[in-house]
């Protein structure tokens, strides 16, 4: 490797013997067979009645909010620190995101945070799995509960982990991942949504092939919907990749592990948690530097860099975004979210791409502590 990449999937020959034979032989009266084999496995593993997959993580949320019902006027509560993706669909439906803080510890939404951020429009809370940590899904889903608000999990970047012992993804009314190229199981791009609730899928089932209920006469429409659809070949790189997800979760908690052991006695470097309880799949991971080395986020990338280490700055806050500067409520949330600003420019992601190797992670360790100056 010229460089070490920050993220990058780890593809065998079975994924390419599935994605094969997908091309060879997904067609004509089986051009649904990998989708039905995939979203059967994929709903057994994370223990929902079903699931549906979809051309993107994005799209799964678009799709959530629609069946929920979310429309202008309503407000949907999201964690401040998380990509942009958690929220773009609450404007798609026009609809108005707010930005809760999160926690110090899990950096997911804090439930006090989100129940501070509840007002009598709010619809919809979209909890996220950061990182691959889990929020206090109790907490969120008494308040939730009381308050008569739907939860979409945003577990994009968690799949394999758990919160007592229940899989990530199956705490909201809808749950939604992506298989983007960067995580941990992946279908080059694409994401599927889960739910318990036949209402939800059904609606959802609509929605995404135009407008045309499931079983419909052909090229018949009752309103306008989406195109959102998987193909077979990604279906298929998906199948062997869930096939392998318990090698591949396995795999990031041994890259956090050497991370941890390299990395856990160096005073001012905080890493990911896993607090008890919950199993952290380590997507991604992430550490925090103090103040008191007196370097950015950016500082540090630049000079990860320079000896040939791909790294990624922590989210920034959405509401510090552009794309968010009309919102009146960011001017408060700004203001409010503490924690989000006081852990995003210090935070940075490091190279933990399935490849990675013992050797690298000491390497890249090495590099960290010659960067801050513990070395
Ligand atoms: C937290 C979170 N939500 C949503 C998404 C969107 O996923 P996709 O790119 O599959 O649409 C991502 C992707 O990186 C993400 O990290």
């Amino acid at each position: 490797m010229d460089r070490i990449p920050v993220a990058g999937p780890w593809i065998t020959q079975k994924e390419i013997d599935y994605v094969v034979d997908a091309a060879s032989h997904a067609w004509y009266e089986n051009a649904n067979m990998y989708h039905e084999r995939f979203e059967k496995a994929f709903s057994h593993y994370i223990g929902t009645k079903y699931a549906m997959a979809l051309p993107s993580c994005t799209s799964a949320i678009h799709l959530s909010l629609l069946a929920l019902g979310i429309e202008k006027g309503d407000e949907v509560i999201v964690p401040d620190l998380t990509w942009i993706a958690t929220a773009a669909p609450i404007t798609y439906v026009s609809a108005t995101p707010v930005f809760a803080d999160c926690d110090g510890k899990t950096w997911c939404i804090s439930s006090d945070a989100f129940q501070e951020c509840i007002t009598p429009g709010t619809k919809a809370v979209i909890p996220v799995d950061l990182y691959g940590n889990m929020p206090e899904m109790d907490a969120i889903r008494d308040i939730a509960h009381d308050h008569g608000i739907a939860i979409i999990e945003d577990a994009a970047e968690a799949i394999g982990s758990e919160y007592h012992g229940k899989r990530s993804g199956s705490f909201g009314n809808t749950g939604v991942f992506s298989f983007h190229g960067s995580k941990t199981m992946t279908t080059g791009e694409g994401g599927m949504l889960v739910t318990d609730r036949k209402d939800l899928y059904d609606r959802c089932l609509t929605l995404r092939d135009h407008g045309r209920a499931h079983g419909e006469k052909m090229f018949w429409n009752a309103e306008v919907g989406y195109k959102y659809k998987m193909s077979s070949m990604q279906a298929a790189l998906g199948l062997a990749q869930l096939e392998r997800i318990d090698e591949l979760v396995e795999r990031k908690r041994q890259i956090f592990s050497w991370y941890r052991q390299n990395l856990q006695s160096v005073e001012g470097i905080t890493l990911n948690c896993e607090p008890f309880g919950t199993k952290n799949s380590y997507w991604m991971v992430t550490a925090i530097f103090d103040p008191k080395f007196r370097l950015s986020k950016e500082d540090i990338i630049r000079m990860l860099k320079e000896k040939g280490i791909d790294s990624r700055p922590f989210f920034y806050p959405l509401s510090s975004q552009p794309a968010y500067d009309s919102l009146a409520s960011v001017r408060e949330a700004k203001v409010r979210n503490t924690v989000s600003y006081r852990i995003s420019p210090y935070g940075v992601n490091l190279p933990c791409g399935m490849k990675m190797t013992y050797e690298y992670v000491n390497y890249v360790c090495d590099a960290v502590k010659k960067v801050v100056g513990v070395e």
